[in-house]
């Protein structure tokens, strides 16, 4: 069973659905700890309500992201935490973090990657008038979501697509692939050659 953290900056719903995969034993593996930057993130709730240790840690009682950042890996590394799953988190991670969790970061982004990087890949996506759109689970390196793929999945653009109804289509294919992620790593499937991830059976 590998230890699971999770770092969530809002609404936390896809954290809600690795939790239900977890209790459907979809996930080999459980989430130990939830951690927000944020005190009012319904993230923390939720993980309140499927009895989860959770915690805010808050960025302004640290000096800069380096020291935030150690203070994460400390807490981390006490809980034996295999895995740190990024569900909506907003700060960037230092280079330090991402060395110490190498390929033991996954995030998740809304955009067909490498297509539409950043803040906004929904947006960015529609407002450039994509037919195709999707979302993208890969692992976290030094860049800006700029990782190796684990797995993707197309979501098609329709007629009067509004910012809302294509980010919501997302957010439901969102919340199957990454338990799916989640749980190929739990299981030692996944292996990173290059910046190529493969699956292994
Ligand atoms: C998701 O759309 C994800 O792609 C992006 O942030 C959003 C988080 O949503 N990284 P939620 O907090 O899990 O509801």
């Amino acid at each position: 069973m590998k230890n699971i953290a999770v770092l969530a900056s809002g609404r936390g719903s896809n954290l809600e659905a690795i939790l239900e995969a977890e209790s459907r034993a979809e996930i080999a593996g459980r989430v130990i700890l939830v951690i927000s930057d944020r005190a009012d993130a319904q993230a923390l709730t939720r993980a309140d309500k499927w009895n989860k240790r959770s915690m805010f840690l808050d960025p302004g009682a640290y000096s800069n992201r380096v020291e935030y950042d150690r203070k994460l890996i400390s807490i981390l590394k006490t809980a034996e935490i295999d895995l740190v799953v990024l569900a909506g988190y907003m700060r960037l991670l230092s280079p330090e973090f991402v060395k110490e969790y190498s390929y033991k970061i996954m995030n998740i982004h809304p955009s067909l990657l490498p297509a539409f990087p950043g803040t906004d890949g929904a947006g960015d996506a529609l407002d450039y008038g994509v037919k195709i759109s999707g979302c993208t689970v890969h692992f976290v390196d030094e860049g800006l979501d700029t990782g190796p793929i684990i797995l993707q999945e197309s979501v098609p653009v329709i007629q009067d697509e509004t910012l809302e109804t294509l980010k919501a289509r997302i957010n439901a294919v969102e919340h199957r692939l990454y338990p799916t992620a989640i749980d190929l790593f739990c299981r030692d499937k996944l292996k990173i050659e290059g910046r190529i991830c493969n699956i292994v059976n």
